[in-house]
């Protein structure tokens, strides 16, 4: 029988046609909820993530937005108020990885990843907190280089590092509506994302790291960001590491 711990509830999700984005959108609706699934370059699978959805008896939506642009991340959250009449979760797992040397990298790139990474996470933080019923539940993606003393990642790990500070100070200026906002930031996680910046001996590295020897599945973060967006919204202004022990310190 599915859950109904999210019926009535409406839940954003920011990147929400694949991987990770993907099985929450799914997720979500199996407990009920109805979503707005976002998408960037990937409309067939939002179409596919919205047909599983309304295959099964829920309810979703899919909408285009590059998040880079504040209008874009505004148009996000009014589909989910001219839709369903309003919205209770955000949950944002869009993000760039790039691994390079600082010493080659270009101010493109540079500009490319912060506008991502920290620019598209900082404003839809901010309409979240402008668009959010009472009790709301603000989610960000972040990664557990936040905690690692390394080389190769600085645009990526030092783009998503504000994620921080904007997660505690919207949980702050937040609080008196009872809306919780955290960020999850999870190790090496076996989806395409990964992939492309690693080499296979470093695939191997990153496995060696965590408990098992082996890369986070998405089935393993998905059940924190549903606690946080359910039971625990005693949670907040928090950054969590679910990475099964990854470290490279
Ligand atoms: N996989 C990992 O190893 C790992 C580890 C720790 C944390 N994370 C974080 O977890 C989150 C989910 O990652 P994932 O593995 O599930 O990969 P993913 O599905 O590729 O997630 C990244 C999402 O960001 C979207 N995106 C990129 N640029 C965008 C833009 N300008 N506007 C709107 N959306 C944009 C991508 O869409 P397009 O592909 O269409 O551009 C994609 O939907 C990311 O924030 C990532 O940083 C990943």
């Amino acid at each position: 029988m599915a859950e109904t711990t999210l019926r009535d509830k409406v839940a954003v999700i920011g990147g929400g046609e694949k991987n990770l984005g993907g099985l929450l959108s799914r997720d979500f609706a199996d407990a009920g909820a109805k979503v707005v699934v976002h998408y960037h370059t990937g409309e067939n699978e939002a179409e596919q993530t919205v047909k599983a959805i309304r295959d099964a008896g829920g309810q979703a939506v899919s909408v285009h937005g590059d998040l880079t642009k504040v209008a874009d991340v505004r148009r996000l959250f009014d589909t989910a108020v001219d839709t369903y009449g309003g919205a209770d979760i955000a949950v944002n797992t869009t993000g760039m990885v790039l691994r390079k040397p600082i010493l080659e990298t270009s101010e493109e790139e540079y500009d490319r990843m912060f506008g991502i990474n920290a620019k598209a996470a900082f404003f839809f933080i901010q309409e979240a907190g402008r668009r959010l019923n009472d009790h709301g539940k603000i989610i960000s993606l972040g990664t557990s280089l936040l905690a690692a003393f390394t080389d190769g990642y600085s645009t990526y790990a030092g783009g998503k590092a504000p994620l921080e500070h904007f997660t505690r100070a919207a949980a702050k200026e937040f609080a008196d509506r009872h809306i919780s906002v955290n960020t999850v930031a999870p190790g090496p996680m076996d989806t395409p994302f990964f992939y492309p910046q690693e080499t296979p001996e470093r695939v191997e590295f990153h496995k060696s790291q965590a408990m098992g020897h082996q890369l986070t599945q998405i089935e393993d973060i998905a059940p924190l960001i549903r606690f946080l967006a359910t039971e625990g919204w005693w949670f907040t202004g928090q950054t969590m590491f679910p990475n099964g022990g990854y470290t490279t310190r």
